[in-house]
Order: C-alpha cells, then structure tokens, then sequence
C-alpha cells in the first residue's frame, strides 16, 4: 500500500512540466500489433499502466523495450491471441487490444474488463462495432472471442446513452484501418487522445479522415508500417497541476501543455477568478484572492472531461459560495465525495450531482483514494488543508500521474510518500 503524507497551507509556486498523455499512449501502444515495423513513441508518461499495457503486449508477441521516455513495440510473434486476464483485469485500456488482434491476426480472446470503482462500464459498443465490420464474436469463460477472415468496411454508430465511447473509438478505428472497403464511424469521440492515436496510425498508412469531429471516414489499407510518434501532453495531469495553484493561492506555471485542449477547463478557472496567462505551449495560473462558485457539468470533448469533475469539486468547496457539478459520462463517479467531506467539504449528493455549500477551511485528516482522480482530488484538498493529512491507498496515482509527489514538492508542497504493508483501517 502506498500512503502520501501532505501537510497543507502553503501556497505553491515555481515552473512545472506536463507529461505526455497516458489516454493517448495506451491506445498507441495497442496500435503497435497493427504495424509491420517498429513503433517508436516519444513522451511516454512512466506509469503502472503502461507497465502493465507493456507486460500485455509482451505475452502477445511483442517485443517492447522501454528507455525512459522513448518506448519502442515491434511484432517478434503474431502465434499469441489471447490476451492475459490478470493483465486486462488491472487496467481497462487492456481492451484496446482487441480491435487490432482481429484486424492483423484474424483471431483475438481477450477477457471481458469488468465492473470499475467508477460506475458500470459496458463495452457493448465496442463489440457491436467490430461485429457491424465482419466480426464473429461469442463469449467463452469471461472472454470475447472474436474471428473475422476479412474485416470489411461499414457505418458503425458509437453512440451510447452517455456519449461516444473513447476506448470503443479506439478499438474500432484499430480494426477499420485493415478493413476491405470504407467504414464510417459516426459518433465518434472527438477526445484529443482519439485525434492523436488516429494521426499516428495515418503516419503509419492508415487512411482516417475527419478526426477531431463526430464523423470519422477509413478507408482500409493492406499493410501499416511502423513510426515515431510523440505524444500530446497530458491535459488532466496539466490541469490538476492548475487546479493545485489554484486551490492552494498560489502562482504556478504549467508547461508543455496544449492550451486548446483545456478551454473549458481555463474558462471555468477565469470564472473561479483565477488570473491565467496562456501561451502557445503554457499556461500560467494566479489564484483568485476570493473563490468564485462555478457551476460545471463533466461531459464528452470538447466539455470539461469527467476525469477532472472531482478535482472541480475539490476546488469548489472552497468557494464563497454554493455550486453544483454533474456528470454525464459516469453519472455514478463519486468515490470521492466521502472522503473530501473528512477533510471537511460540505457536500451532498443529489439526482443532478453533487451539491456543494463552500466556505470549506480544509482541515488535514486521515482519507482513502478510491481511484486515480479521486487519488489527485484528495490531494488538492490536503494541500489545501491546515494540518497533515494522511492518504492512504495511494497506488492508485501511480496509475495515471508521473511522479506527482515530485513536482508538487519542487512547487513547494510539503509531501512524501511512503509504502506500507496492507493493514486494515479502524
Ligand atoms: C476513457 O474510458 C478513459 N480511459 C477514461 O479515463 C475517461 O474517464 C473516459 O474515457 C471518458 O472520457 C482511457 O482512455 C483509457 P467511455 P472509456 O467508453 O473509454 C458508456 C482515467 O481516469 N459506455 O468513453 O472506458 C460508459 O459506461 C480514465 O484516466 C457504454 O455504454 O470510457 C460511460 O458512461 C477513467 N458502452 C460512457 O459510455 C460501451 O460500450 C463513456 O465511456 C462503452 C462505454
């Protein structure tokens, strides 16, 4: 178990660098089975996932040999189709295999990923999708089977009941591009990390038009070389690192950030009162001297993502006034609330969000994470807190966030992380 230990109150300041985006690098990976050659990936973040994403794609024949930030897959053995269970369990985005094993191996098993702290998780798009281009799918003991000869092109809607689906995007456009014949993929996602995973399968010699909106036109190819890629930064991470000036009064400048992938998030800030310079490839945040109350409702791109609303929340309950913030994408995403509410915010769950009272002093306490946002939003409110605070089951962060304890600490927090045997709470 880890545990962070953060003792709150000082507001942080100085110049902090963006990681490359883990949504992004994990689907690319996947990717990598569909490539004839090498796959070389620039800026890839150093994260439980994309050990585990590496461990995955080891078993499936791929040879994947990481150097710091550089990663490079390449194909030794196409044999392996099934994709390991105790891999897939650990990490949802080990799905993102399937669409690529079926398009370049003609035969992909892969085991269903299962519920999440986060809310149900259905992958019934994805599996309609790949069925509407050929595939023949059943289920055998907890795993999709699927078999397509030839994958043939088609119109694929991924609209589900709470938007398009991200990964189910991903799977998709990783089985389209060797399809016979066109696919349209209406209500695709429009997420950043789908546009960038599409431009790198198109250096590949896929052929994808259309991204970055709803309609996504493939024509399919024969064969994908590899590439070198590098990878868009991580727009959650950049905003929590935001969010943390923000809520601790303080004045820090965030780097190697693409701005326009953020505009919801600096506009909900400006509104909050924050002072933002933005550049080209930074973004610079001064606290507000009083929290205004925003009201944000999390929804798909180009709306303030779902994987910041308990950030939001965090940040909110300081505010001189009520707010209330939603979610449309996982509407049941509140594992955190509980645990804010110990470090004293004035929450209340309702049919429409989470309602939220501000005026909160945070007041440093002994919390859980319940999962990787919910990890960084105990955080932002214990750096926030007088007193320390203790966050246990930690591990989570280690999931998504590249060292955070290290670049809020050179921004003057006061944090340290420390690893314990599991014990049971009182
Ligand atoms: C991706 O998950 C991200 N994960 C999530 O980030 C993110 O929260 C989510 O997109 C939404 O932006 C990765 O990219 C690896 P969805 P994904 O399929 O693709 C429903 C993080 O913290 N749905 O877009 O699994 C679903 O239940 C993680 O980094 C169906 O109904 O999410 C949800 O309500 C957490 N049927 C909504 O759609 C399906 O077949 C969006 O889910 C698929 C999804």
């Amino acid at each position: 178990m880890t545990e962070l230990i953060i003792t709150g109150g000082t507001p942080l300041r100085g110049t902090v660098q963006a990681s490359g985006a883990k949504n992004a690098a994990l689907p690319m990976m996947a990717a990598a089975i569909l490539a004839d050659g090498a796959v070389e990936l620039l800026g890839v973040p150093r994260l439980t996932d994309i050990r585990t994403m590496g461990r995955l794609l080891v078993h499936l024949g791929l040879d994947v040999a990481h150097h710091g930030e550089r990663l490079v897959l390449a194909t030794v053995d196409r044999s392996v189709v099934q994709a390991r269970y105790d891999l897939v369990r650990r990490m949802r985005a080990g799905f993102c295999v399937l669409g690529p094993l079926l398009a370049r191996r003609q035969k992909a098993v892969v085991p269903l990923p299962g519920g999440c702290d986060i809310g149900d998780r259905p992958v019934d798009l994805h599996l309609r999708g790949l069925v509407t281009l050929g595939a023949e799918l059943r289920l055998e003991h907890g795993c999709v089977v699927a078999t397509a000869r030839q994958l043939r092109g088609a119109t694929i809607d991924l609209l589900g009941p709470h938007g398009p689906t991200v990964t189910g995007t991903a799977n998709v456009l990783g089985a389209a591009v060797l399809a016979r014949g066109r696919t349209i993929i209406r209500n695709a996602a429009r997420e950043p990390e789908i546009v960038d995973l599409g431009q790198m399968l198109n250096s590949m010699g896929a052929r994808i038009a259309g991204l970055g909106t709803p309609v996504l036109e493939v024509d399919g190819v024969e064969r994908l070389g590899g590439c070198r890629w590098r990878i868009i930064p991580d727009r959650i991470e950049a905003a929590t690192l935001m969010l943390a000036a923000a809520i601790t009064g303080g004045h820090v400048r965030v780097t190697g950030v693409m701005p326009e992938h953020l505009a919801n998030v600096l506009a909900a800030l400006e509104a909050s009162g924050a002072a933002l310079d933005v550049g080209p490839d930074y973004v610079a945040v001064r606290a507000a001297s009083r929290v205004l109350p925003v009201d944000v409702t999390a929804e798909p791109y180009p709306a303030l993502p779902t994987d910041l609303q308990a950030h939001w929340t965090a940040y909110m309950a300081t505010a001189a006034g009520p707010s209330r913030v939603a979610d449309r994408v996982f509407p049941m995403r509140w594992g955190h609330v509980a645990e804010l509410r110990r470090l004293g915010a004035n929450l209340q769950c309702a049919a429409d969000g989470v309602r939220i009272a501000g005026h909160c002093r945070y007041q440093g306490a002994e919390v859980a994470a319940s999962d990787l946002r919910a990890s960084a939003a105990l955080i932002l409110a214990a750096l926030a807190a007088r007193g320390t605070s203790i966050i246990h089951a930690a591990h989570h962060l280690e999931r998504g966030y590249e060292r955070l304890d290290r670049k809020l600490a050179r921004l003057g927090a006061t944090i340290a992380v420390r690893r314990s045997p599991d014990r049971i709470g009182c």
